[in-house]
C-alpha cells in the first residue's frame, strides 16, 4: 500500500494511473475503521483499478469540541486493516495540509432545507464542514467512483446534492449498513461504550425496525412513529434526539404512503453519552 500525507505527491501517483487508464475509487473516513469501512473499501475494489481511502478527522464538521477531542484515533491499526484488505492507497494528511489558513475561518456550505432537518438541526454547522472536506477530497483525488454508507443516510443526501450543484464528475456510491450481531450499527464512536452499553444501543434499531414493520403492515406513520418513540422510552438510559419517519428524497416529514414514496426511519440518541444514529429504509 502506499501512503500519503502530502496532497502533490498524491496527485503525481494518481496522474499517472490515470496516463495508464486505471479507474479510481474514493473511501473517504475519519479512521478508527471497522467492518462498515471495510465493506466500502470491498465494494471500491471490485468496482475500481485502485482504490484511495482517505483518513482524516476533520475538525470543521465537529460542531461540539468535546466530541472532536474524544474522537478515536488509531492510524497505526487502520494501516494495519487496510494493509490486510489490498488497498492501494491511504490518504492521511494533517489539519495543516487539508487547511493551511485554518478551518475556522474557511468558506461555508449550505444545503438550503436538507440542513434544516435531523442531523443538519442537531449539528449546526456539520454538513458545511463535511461539504468543505469532501469538495477538497474529489478535487485531490478525482475519482470516478466514491463511497458512502447508508448508516449517514442524510450525509448520502448532502454529498448527491454537492456532486451535482458544483459538477464534480465522481459517481456517489451507496453502501448498506453493516451491523453487529445484535443489530447495533457499526460505527467508530461504539468503542467508547461499554459491553452493557452496546448491548442497550441495539435497542435503537430494535425500535427503528419496529416502526419500519409496523408502516408496512399498513399502520398510520405517526402511530407506528410514536409506537417506536414508547418503546425507546422503555429504556431510561437511553436519551433520544430524534425520532423522525421521512421522505428520503428530501428529508421532509414523511406523512401519507404513495406509490412513489421512499420513507426512512431515522433515530439519533445518547447512550453513555455517546451520540448514536441509525436508520432503515421502509419498503425495501
Ligand atoms: P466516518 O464516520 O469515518 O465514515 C466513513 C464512511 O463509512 C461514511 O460514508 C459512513 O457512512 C460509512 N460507514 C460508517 N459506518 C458504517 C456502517 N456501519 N456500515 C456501512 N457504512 C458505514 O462519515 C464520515 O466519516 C465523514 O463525515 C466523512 C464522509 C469522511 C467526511 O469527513
Amino acid at each position: 500500500m502506499q501512503i500519503f500525507k502530502n496532497i502533490k505527491s498524491l496527485q503525481y501517483f494518481l496522474a499517472e494511473e490515470r496516463q495508464k487508464k486505471r479507474s479510481v475509487g474514493l473511501v473517504p473516513t475519519m479512521g478508527a475503521l471497522h467492518e462498515g469501512h471495510l465493506k466500502l473499501l470491498n465494494q471500491s475494489q471490485k468496482e475500481n483499478d485502485i482504490t484511495v481511502c482517505s483518513i482524516y478527522v476533520n475538525p470543521a464538521q465537529f460542531n461540539n469540541t468535546d466530541d472532536l477531542k474524544k474522537y478515536p484515533r488509531d492510524l497505526d491499526h487502520d494501516q494495519f486493516l487496510l494493509e490486510k484488505q489490498a488497498c492501494d492507497v491511504l490518504f492521511s494528511p494533517s489539519d495543516k495540509e487539508m487547511y493551511p489558513e485554518g478551518n475556522l475561518n474557511g468558506i461555508k456550505l449550505g444545503f438550503g432545507k436538507l440542513e434544516q432537518v435531523l442531523e443538519g438541526k442537531f449539528r449546526p454547522g456539520h454538513f458545511s464542514g463535511v461539504g468543505i472536506i469532501l469538495s477538497k477530497l474529489f478535487h485531490i483525488v478525482n475519482s470516478d467512483k466514491a463511497y458512502f454508507g447508508q448508516k449517514d443516510l442524510q450525509q448520502c443526501s448532502v454529498v448527491r446534492k454537492l456532486i451535482e450543484e458544483l459538477f464534480f464528475s465522481t459517481q456517489l456510491v451507496i453502501v448498506p449498513t453493516v451491523r453487529e450481531n445484535n443489530g447495533l450499527a457499526m460505527s467508530s464512536r461504539n468503542t467508547r461504550l461499554s459491553e452493557k452499553g452496546k448491548d442497550l444501543a441495539a435497542n435503537l434499531y430494535h425500535a427503528i425496525t419496529k416502526v419500519k414493520n409496523l408502516i408496512e403492515e399498513g399502520e398510520k406513520i405517526e402511530v407506528a412513529r410514536q409506537a417506536g418513540i414508547s418503546t425507546l422510552k422503555e429504556q431510561p438510559k437511553i436519551r433520544q434526539e430524534y425520532f423522525e419517519v421521512i421522505d428520503k428524497r428530501d428529508f421532509t416529514t414523511a406523512a401519507d404512503i404513495t406509490p412513489k414514496s421512499e420513507i426512512a426511519v431515522c433515530v439519533a440518541a445518547f447512550v453513555e453519552e455517546v451520540r448514536l444514529i441509525d436508520n432503515v429504509l421502509v419498503f425495501s
